[in-house]
């Protein structure tokens, strides 16, 4: 896998282009946490706290976050990507809007982790010696870690640690926008919907504070219903049309991008329940699963499902003209 260095032109400084945006940008999230409503740009503390905390989480180049910031002045957003780069350019974003209430949690060596797996395993620390930003690999039972603050081995991007970054119950809501769906079933543990993930966002959230996704994928929708139920979420409110029932929300390009290709917003919002007294992933795991049956009246393919609805189509469709009855494997 190419490291996020390796896509950066030539002359590109982290340093640099850290330096220019630092007062939106955060290198040791753990310092904060359970401070995160007295942030203020500068790592200054404000004089009337924030009334809440939100965690933007895969952020993205944080167009979206800083939009939300604009339009909530009385919420602090807090924005995290896996992607260094990404969270990066967020930091940018906020800079040069000006916002007061827009933060992002950066790697202190954001690299390390792609680039020196050794160094990374030896602990990516933020200052004090604690790992606020802790890498993560790609193995299913390793999604749990990076919501307990584990930190293992790497060969991968940096992940936020989120038990460290946040103090028990200082969330107020978790965006998740358009995550990334990794459709494939030995990447399920990466989606942040992931049974794991789930149970480590619980004790982050305070009373009554949930998770907000937001999908064009109606398996990632579908597979999160599955993992929000075996984590004791209750799903509060769930539509097949966000932008019908919030239109003036902000939007971010990514959205505006899958619009124009004729995706709809699905949205769930869900607040964790009782503690499930068994904590056991049954749900299948590959997003192929959770496609619709007759494939041919889908109008829209849920972007990253592209070429497995095309070779599945085909597979139909050659059956078909052989005379082959239809099978679909059940959804084990
Ligand atoms: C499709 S983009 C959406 C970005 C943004 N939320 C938006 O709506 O425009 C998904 C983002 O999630 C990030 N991501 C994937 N896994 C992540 C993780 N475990 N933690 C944080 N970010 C993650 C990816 O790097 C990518 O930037």
């Amino acid at each position: 896998m190419r490291s996020a260095a390796s896509r950066l032109h030539k002359g590109f400084s982290y340093e640099r282009r850290f330096a220019a945006c630092e007062a939106h940008a955060v290198k040791d999230a753990a310092a904060w946490a359970g401070q995160w409503a007295d942030w203020a740009p500068g790592g200054a503390k404000r004089a009337e706290p924030f009334a809440h905390v939100v965690l933007d989480l895969g952020c993205g180049k944080g167009e979206y976050t800083v939009a939300c910031a604009r339009a909530r002045p009385d919420v602090l957003f807090v924005g995290f990507d896996v992607d260094a780069i990404c969270t990066l350019r967020s930091a940018e974003q906020a800079a040069a809007a000006g916002v007061d209430n827009a933060v992002f949690l950066l790697a202190e060596d954001p690299f390390a982790a792609a680039e020196d797996g050794q160094r990374a395993l030896a602990g990516a620390s933020g200052a004090g010696g604690v790992p606020a930003l802790a890498p993560i690999d790609a193995h299913a039972s390793r999604a749990s870690r990076a919501a307990s603050g584990t930190p293992h081995r790497s060969g991968a991007p940096a992940e936020l640690d989120l038990a460290r970054a946040f103090a028990p119950g200082e969330l107020a809501c978790i965006l998740m926008n358009y995550p990334t769906p990794f459709p494939k079933k030995k990447k399920a543990h990466l989606r942040l919907t992931y049974l794991d993930r789930l149970m480590g966002y619980r004790r982050l959230l305070r009373e009554g504070a949930g998770i907000r996704l937001r999908t064009d994928s109606q398996p990632l929708r579908d597979f999160s219903l599955t993992q929000f139920e075996l984590a004791g979420y209750r799903v509060v409110r769930r539509t097949d049309d966000v932008r019908a029932v919030c239109p003036d929300e902000p939007w971010s390009a990514y959205e505006r991008k899958l619009v124009e290709q004729g995706a709809r917003a699905l949205g769930v919002f869900a607040v964790p329940g009782p503690a499930p007294a068994h904590v056991q992933q049954t749900a299948p795991l590959s997003l192929v699963s959770y496609l619709p049956d007759n494939l041919d009246a889908l109008d829209y393919v849920p972007h990253g499902m592209q070429g497995c609805v095309e070779n599945l189509r085909n597979r139909h469709a050659h059956e078909r003209a052989r005379g082959v009855p239809e099978f679909r494997p059940p959804a084990i």
